[in-house]
């Protein structure tokens, strides 16, 4: 039970993995620090009405973490920072600190500096530790801490975590990045590339399945160039992490993301049948299919190289669920170049893309290229993309139909509030109803005997697909 004098925060995230992964990191120093989540203090029966509004309102602290890899989500932060000023001034005493990715770039810092007076903290990716230092200063200076350093993130352990999932865990095994695709602005945010050691990493996995994770996702900006040295002088990669991480006691699944295809090696493609727990799953972003592009983007690979990868994944293992990001617009992209990516999509079919329209990002090299794509040839690449890969991302669905899958319950359904949701081992969404009508033939199941819904909640479960949509299945357990 909280006392009345707790401090409470509130914490938004903007942006990826990454970002959901220092929020609880976040959450955790300032639980430590004697702050307690304003969820947990609301009083009853306003826990039901959670609206942002109502959260804002209510905590000592808001936090914002930031994203910075295309214009619209800066243009989403700077929103929020408008939105903050009504509560602050309602609420003198409530503090505000922003931290992430666009707090590494000088210019955003300045405009913060220059405009936003009501923020109070600002802190980068490389100082997410000094949050409970700045906030002390913050209290009892009254005065505005910004610590954005640029020395290229030194890898803090043994920081506390408030996990979101009892049952599933994001664990970081590198920060930042070396490849400076030339659209791409996270290197510049993230720093240089930086591997935890094995032993940490090992033993954050053993400790999480201990507490009763099932499912464990490692996260990196390009895993596949993993390399660090164990305390016995071994050097490790990233098939090496695999398959060292498939040795833990109750680890039911293990995912990773995310893969470059220029570092994706054979023992990586061989580990997806030598190891028990690794789901079939790869998240492998292409981002072109014109070899030209790809190598103005500095990705380091063809469209040939990349498509005999899908074809030796594929041999490996039939059944793996293969997504990707596919960016149009890039600048000098021609209607030839366009098509190359239409091909892609129609040779690799993937299950699922993540596409995006290029967006000029200041500091990048992209940026400044001087044959930019008029934004209305974007948007119609775009949408002839999308429907492109929507229509086989349903066909893909629909061959699963009639498939029973075991599925990891996450939750409630997003969609439907008497649905439970959760993931095939391959990463695909299933809606779990039990009056979801079954198809001819098969024997009809009753509800779960003696199994509350709540009960099914992190456990993995079969579950017969019904019914495909493009980004989900309907089912019912078995
Ligand atoms: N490290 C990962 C990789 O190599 O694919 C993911 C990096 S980024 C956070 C996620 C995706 O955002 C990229 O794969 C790319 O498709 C997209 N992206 C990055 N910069 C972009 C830009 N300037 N415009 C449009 N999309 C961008
Ligand atoms: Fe960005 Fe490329 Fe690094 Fe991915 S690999 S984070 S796209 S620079
Ligand atoms: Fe992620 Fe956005 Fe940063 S995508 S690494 S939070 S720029």
């Amino acid at each position: 039970m909280n006392s009345m004098s707790d401090k409470t925060f509130h914490i938004e995230t903007l942006g990826c993995q990454m970002n959901e992964r220092d929020s609880e990191t976040i959450a955790g120093m300032l639980i430590q620090s004697g702050y307690v989540p304003v969820r947990d203090c609301l009083a009853p029966g306003m826990d039901a009405d959670c609206s942002l509004d109502t959260l804002r309102r209510a905590a000592d602290l808001i936090v914002v973490n930031t994203c910075s890899v295309r214009e619209n989500a800066d243009n989403r932060f700077f929103g929020i920072l408008g939105q903050l000023k009504r509560y602050k001034n309602e609420n003198p005493e409530t503090l505000v600190a922003i931290g992430g990715c666009m707090m590494q770039q000088e210019h955003i810092v300045e405009r913060i500096r220059q405009t936003f007076s009501w923020v109070d903290i600002v802190f980068g990716t490389h100082s997410i530790h000094e949050l409970p230092l700045l906030l002390s200063n913050a209290r009892t200076e009254r005065v505005r801490q910004i610590s954005v350093p640029d020395d290229g993130g030194e890898i803090v352990e043994g920081l506390p975590s408030k996990r979101v999932y009892p049952f599933k865990a994001f664990v970081n095994i590198t920060f930042g990045c070396n490849n400076f695709c030339t659209y791409c602005i996270v290197p510049y945010t993230r720093g240089r590339e930086r591997s935890r050691s094995p032993e940490s990493i090992y033993n954050e996995v053993t400790e999480l399945c201990r507490d009763g994770v099932k499912e464990i996702t490692l996260l990196g900006q390009n895993v596949n160039s993993y390399l660090s040295e164990s305390c016995l002088g071994q050097h490790v990669d990233f098939p090496g992490l695999i398959h060292m991480l498939d040795t833990v006691p109750g680890l039911s699944r293990l995912r990773f993301m995310t893969s470059h295809p220029k570092d994706l090696s054979e023992g990586l493609i061989r580990a997806f049948s030598e190891c028990r727990s690794l789901c079939p799953s790869i998240h492998l972003p292409v981002q072109a299919g014109s070899s030209r592009v790809l190598t103005r983007m500095n990705r380091g690979y063809t469209k040939e190289t990349y498509l005999s990868l899908v074809s030796r994944l594929r041999a490996e293992k039939p059944d793996i669920v293969l997504t990707t990001d596919l960016i149009v617009g890039f600048p000098g992209e021609t209607d030839v170049d366009f098509e190359d990516t239409m091909d892609v999509i129609a040779q690799a079919r993937f299950d699922a893309a993540f596409t995006f329209m290029f967006s000029p990002r200041q500091g990048t090299p992209a940026a400044n290229y001087s044959d930019q794509v008029p934004d209305e040839i974007k948007r119609e690449r775009f949408s002839r993309m999308v429907d492109a890969q929507n229509a086989i991302s349903l066909e893909k669905n629909k061959a699963c139909v009639g498939r029973i899958e075991p599925v990891l319950i996450e939750g409630e359904s997003k969609t439907d509030k008497t649905a439970l949701a959760g993931r095939t081992a391959g990463g695909k969404l299933v809606n779990i109803r039990q009056d979801a009508p079954e198809l001819p033939g098969a024997v009809l199941q009753p509800a779960r005997a003696g199994n509350s819904l709540d009960a099914c909640i992190g456990q993995i479960l079969d579950v017969r697909l019904l019914e495909a949509n493009t980004f989900s299945f309907t089912g019912r357990f078995v």
